[in-house]
């Protein structure tokens, strides 16, 4: 908690909101109506996509806590003390996660505008449920949007990084 969580801050009043992201400790200077997504972003972590910004599309997806969310629904100031993960935390040193190698390898990308989000989603599901069904894959994945692609080399990417973890 900052000092100012306890009272009202005036709509252009900048927060100190301290949290850990990707891993290590952070401060973000936020007004009170700035999303999580713009915080983030202007830390330098533009991986975070942003396309409706009104939670459909989840090209803005990151983990708080380890839950997916869409970060352009989460105000900058409901993450203070908490962890967030963007698609930068999976590569590591310039070597692609395995994630990220599953989608390289069947070319589940065209534009990759929505790719940060899925990719994200897809660690998520990798992490939290390896065994998932042809189903839950599905289900998952279609809570996104991609224009480009058509949705199976997402599909097919999403299974095989499931199988490798
Ligand atoms: Fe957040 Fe579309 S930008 S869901
Ligand atoms: Fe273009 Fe998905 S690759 S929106």
């Amino acid at each position: 908690m900052t000092e100012h969580a306890s009272r009202w801050l005036a709509p252009d009043e900048r927060a100190e909101v301290a949290l850990v992201l990707n891993g290590e400790n952070a401060v973000l200077e936020a007004e009170p109506r700035r999303t999580l997504a713009d915080a983030v972003r202007a830390t330098g972590l533009t991986g975070t996509h942003l396309g409706c910004e009104h939670g459909v599309c989840g090209a803005c997806t990151v983990l708080l806590d380890d839950e997916p969310v869409r970060s352009c629904l989460v105000l900058a100031v409901q993450a203070a003390g908490r962890r967030v993960d963007t698609v930068e935390r999976l590569a590591a040193g310039g070597t692609l996660h395995p994630v990220q190698e599953a989608f390289l390898r069947h070319r589940a990308l065209q534009c990759g505008f929505c790719t940060p989000g899925f990719v994200v989603l897809a660690e998520w599901l990798a992490r939290r449920e390896p065994d998932a069904s042809e189903e839950r894959v599905g289900e998952v994945v279609s809570s996104s949007l991609c224009r480009c692609t058509g949705y199976a080399p997402i599909l097919a990417a999403v299974r095989d990084a499931l199988g490798r973890r």
